[in-house]
């Protein structure tokens, strides 16, 4: 048996959050889809199983359903909410359509002795997001809680060790939900909590110097967190071996390149090849207005450069054969609400061919963003690094609406600095996804001293988000506006006024182009 908690994904938003709650306690998880076969769990041997929610009913068709089987092998496991419905069915009970649901905090009441419940006191605060309800317990359960419209809130069989509850305990504002999901992987499945960030790095560093052995390996660094950690990651593998690449397209935020150059070349002493190619960027770019075309040309020019390093470092037959990827767990995960199906194809600008003919390393393939930041902090990268907010694959070439030109990327990087700075002096830039500056290639007329300006606008954008595919307009202090707007008119030339973007997304989208 493995202490593995496999997460079964019924096709709710919160299979990710339950699998890095189970991760906050220590205990490694992994996402899988509804369809997994029993045959499949047994050669997995999870040390637990948890079935997450999700929006259909029971009783309707198709509703994602679960191999009988795996309730026959002995391995304990927790229902939460279609979960626990599900269950319930499956072994017996029954399932009803009460007619009324419950949504957001409901008060749950025990009703018996509970080994899962252990800890909840005899009334506390759930969330709830149900339609049916359990009426009856399948044979061997007990009912141990309910609330006003669920007169089995939870029930558990502590023979076969299977619980359920219909409620979240994933959720923050669930009362001891992090407790019940703390107490079934601790004492009820005896699952230790040993996963943590050290040893995250001590597995990854020995897998990746089993598979690269006295191999050379090449790695693309972006300015980005994922790329970053990746990097350090392998550098803690294999030191020396590693050779890096980093572009410089012009397109950068301020004191990006030299940043990379602080941390992997004088910190961590990896040999780092900057590819100083800003002129070729801006002429490839001259005259392109097109959103589209420009993605598409710093896409392939990137590509372009990165290949050129890997021949002449390839030059003598003694190349890199492997290529370090910073690949996430959400973009891996197999599920069967097709997360992964959801990443837009433009992400990939920036990003690297398939057909290149490299090995693949990617060290944080099983992390979530939160960890990736966690673990990069213990590799020692400087949390200006780890705790950067997302920048797109074509820079600020897509924040430059209509051409591309030096001089505009001189004062929309001068600005996006202005911006980031204000934000990060007010507190508010790790609770923000994104803020940045926005410069649209139009110019208006202003007054300043005695004298007429013709200059270009500045568009402040800071949004709030969980995960990119929607965001909402940050609400930022009119102190913090204002600060900005004064800094970008007296410190950027060219630059004589500021205009605040208030659309979320949708219908806006992040970047604006
Ligand atoms: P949008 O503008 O579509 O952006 O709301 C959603 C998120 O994706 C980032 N973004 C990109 N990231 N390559 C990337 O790696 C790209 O080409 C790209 N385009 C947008 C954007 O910054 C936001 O976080």
């Amino acid at each position: 048996m493995s202490s593995t908690v496999l997460v079964v994904d019924f096709g709710a938003q919160y299979a990710q959050l339950i699998a890095r709650r189970v991760r906050e306690a220590h205990v490694f998880s992994e996402i899988v889809p509804a369809s997994i076969s029993a045959e499949e769990v047994r050669r997995r041997a999870p040390g637990a199983i948890i079935l997450s929610g999700g929006p259909k009913s029971v009783y309707e068709t198709p509703a994602p359903s679960l191999d009988p089987g795996i309730y026959e092998l002995g391995i304990p496991i927790l229902g939460i909410c279609y979960g626990a419905q599900l269950m319930a069915q499956q072994l017996g009970g029954v399932v009803t359509s009460t007619g009324g649901g419950e949504y957001g905090r409901t008060t749950l009441t025990r009703t018996g002795t509970s080994d899962l419940l252990a800890e909840v006191p005899e009334a506390s605060d759930s969330w709830m997001s149900h339609g049916d309800a359990i009426t009856q317990v399948p044979e061997g359960f007990v009912a141990t809680a309910s609330t006003p419209l669920a007169p089995i809130a939870a029930m558990e069989d502590n023979t076969r060790r299977f619980y359920a509850v219909q409620y979240h305990p994933e959720v923050a504002h669930c009362d001891f939900g992090q407790d019940i999901i703390e107490n079934f992987l601790h004492h009820l499945a005896a699952l230790p909590a040993s996963w943590t960030n050290t040893n995250i790095i001590d597995d990854q560093v020995a897998i990746i110097r089993e598979k690269v052995g006295s191999e050379r390996v090449l790695c693309a660094l972006s300015g980005g967190v994922d790329s970053a950690v990746a990097a350090a990651m392998v550098t803690r593998a294999i030191g020396k071996q590693l050779t890096c690449v980093f572009v410089d397209t012009g397109l950068m935020r301020a004191n990006e390149g030299e940043q990379i150059e602080q941390t992997f070349v004088k910190q961590f002493g990896v040999e780092l090849i900057h590819v100083k190619a800003q002129d070729r960027f801006f002429d490839a770019l001259a005259g392109v207005t097109d959103p589209e075309r420009k993605r598409k040309i710093i896409g392939e020019l990137f590509i372009r450069e990165f290949e050129a390093v890997a021949r002449e470092l390839g030059a003598g037959g003694e190349g890199p054969r492997f290529l370090v990827q910073g690949t996430l767990y959400p973009d891996v995960i197999e599920s069967g609400s097709g997360h992964a199906a959801n990443i837009k194809s433009h992400h990939n600008v920036g990003g690297l061919p398939e057909d290149l003919s490299f090995d693949l390393i990617e060290p944080l393939r099983t992390l979530f963003k939160d960890e990736v930041r966690k673990v990069g902090e213990e590799l020692g990268l400087p949390s200006e690094i780890v705790w950067r907010q997302p920048f797109p694959g074509p820079g600020l070439g897509v924040r430059i609406i209509g051409e591309v030109t030096r001089e505009r990327a001189e004062i929309l990087r001068a600005a996006d600095y202005v911006v980031v700075d204000e934000i990060r002096k007010a507190g508010l830039y790790r609770e923000l996804w994104q803020s940045f500056a926005v410069l649209p290639a139009v110019r208006t007329v202003g007054v300043m001293g005695d004298g007429r300006t013709y200059a270009y606008p500045i568009i402040i954008r800071a949004v709030t988000s969980d995960d990119a595919m929607t965001a909402d307009w940050a609400r930022l202090p009119y102190d913090v506006i204002e600060s900005i707007s004064n800094r970008l008119i007296r410190e950027v030339p060219g630059v004589n006024r500021v205009a605040l973007d208030v659309t979320s997304k949708p219908p806006g989208t992040i970047e604006w182009e």
